[in-house]
């Protein structure tokens, strides 16, 4: 994880997400995530979490951004970007960092905060060693 400045995709993408975030809806939790991926081909696609009164059925906001981006056609992500209010800026979770796994192969992750605290890491750091059946990396390799 480093504090290097963001680039300016970093921060189209973090713009993104910020935005995203006002839409968050954690009545339970009152957390307020938002987040934004960018595909290969320079798409962006934004998410919150959406909590259900059934907490389980809940979703957070990196996997709606994935969704969105996967049902628009577009299964390789290069960076995520994700904002909390959080000090310092919270990572995804563990569920997340498998999801975003299944689609990158060398996720750009950028973290930050609604005060502009801004961390820098990448899915290798944050998953190491990460479950990829075959299926999953010849997609990746082949893009189809
Ligand atoms: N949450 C996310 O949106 N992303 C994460 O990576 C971790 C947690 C959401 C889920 C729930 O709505 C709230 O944050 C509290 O856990």
């Amino acid at each position: 994880m480093s504090t290097d400045l963001p680039n300016s995709e970093d921060t189209t993408l973090l713009k993104a997400a910020h935005t995203a975030r006002n839409e968050a809806h954690a009545p339970f939790s009152k957390f307020y995530v938002g987040a934004a991926v960018m595909t290969s081909t320079g798409e962006l696609f934004s998410g919150c979490n959406v909590e259900i009164s059934s907490y389980s059925l809940s979703c957070c906001a990196e996997r709606v951004a994935v969704f969105k981006a996967v049902s628009a056609g577009h299964t390789e992500l290069v960076s995520c970007a994700v904002v909390t209010d959080t000090t310092p800026p919270a990572s995804p979770c563990g569920a997340c960092r498998q999801v975003l796994s299944d689609f990158s192969s060398n996720l750009r992750i950028v973290l930050s905060n609604t005060g502009g605290d801004v961390r820098i890491t990448n899915l290798k750091e944050l998953l190491p060693h990460a479950f990829k059946p075959i299926e999953v990396l010849n997609k990746l390799n082949h893009g189809n």
